[in-house]
């Protein structure tokens, strides 16, 4: 059997809560995550996508339920053994990036191996500086790069501490192309070497990289579906409908709200 590495129970976010502006953007979620498994998580914008990831990695507290890593109930963990947790077992990628300005590409990546007490980081550092093509900007600071380059800075921030899971909020969002399967490749990779993930993305080809997909709507988790043994090809296909289907219910719900 294999170990559970996240496990979620009955969690539920409300922001403001006790105010006129309380929103539940998750509603009683329970999920596990094994080790070795890669996890996508697809819905529609709003439908919690972001609050699910922040939640069950430390980022945010749940307003009720519990979230279990390595075993370990976080919401038991003090502020520094968090802190400890987070640098040593995650490896975060998000959505817009967390690059700081005032440092270069070099040093943004440092960071993790600083928090870790690391010193001989050079090696690891040029390592992945090279496995995602950017070495020629390792002197400049993140207003001297583009997009898609702040955006592979963010993703080498993430790996370099050599994490165990790996969380990432819509990680292709802003590459082109060619950047997109190269990262899709590069986690394909880290995932076959037994590294956790679990990502968040709206584009069909990203998720058929995962070994699960779970689908999010109005907080709550709607569908699931696991990849199995159908090839690439089959499972992408099967995304396709499922979010052609969801897109239907909605387009069905919305006309009955104005009917
Ligand atoms: N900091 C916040 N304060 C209040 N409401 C929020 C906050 N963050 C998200 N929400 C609301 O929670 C819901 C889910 O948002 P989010 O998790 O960002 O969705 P997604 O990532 O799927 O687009 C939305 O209704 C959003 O408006
Ligand atoms: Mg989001």
């Amino acid at each position: 059997m294999s170990e559970k590495i996240i496990e979620v129970k009955h969690m539920t976010k409300i922001y403001n809560p006790e105010t006129r502006h309380a929103t539940t953007a998750l509603h009683d979620i329970s999920l596990v995550v094994k080790k070795g498994e890669f996890v996508c998580i697809m819905g529609t914008s709003g439908s919690g996508k972001t609050t699910l990831l922040n939640n069950l990695s430390t980022i945010d507290t749940p307003t009720k339920g519990e979230v279990y890593i390595n075993g370990k109930n976080v919401n038991h963990m003090s502020e520094s053994d968090l802190c400890k947790f987070r640098t040593n077992v995650l490896g975060f990628i998000f959505q817009n990036y967390n690059v700081i300005d005032t440092l270069t590409i070099y040093e943004n990546i440092r960071i993790p191996l600083l928090i870790k007490k690391e010193t001989d980081f050079d090696e690891k550092i040029d390592r992945i500086l090279k496995q995602l093509d950017i070495e020629e900007i390792k002197n400049k600071y993140p207003y001297e790069c583009s997009g898609g380059q702040v955006q592979r800075v963010a993703i080498a921030r993430a790996l370099v501490s050599e994490p165990s899971i790996i969380v990432a909020d819509e990680p292709t969002g802003n590459l082109d192309s060619h950047n997109s399967f190269e990262l899709l490749e590069l986690l394909k990779k880290l995932n076959q070497e037994g590294i956790s993930i679990l990502m968040v993305t709206h584009d069909s080809f990203v998720a058929s990289y995962s070994s699960k997909l779970l689908f999010l709507k109005d907080g709550e988790i709607s569908d699931i579906i696991e990849r199995e043994n159908m090839s690439q090809n089959e499972y992408y296909d099967t995304i396709e409908s499922m979010n052609l289907l969801e897109i239907k219910k909605i387009y069905f719900d919305k006309k009955n709200e104005v009917n």
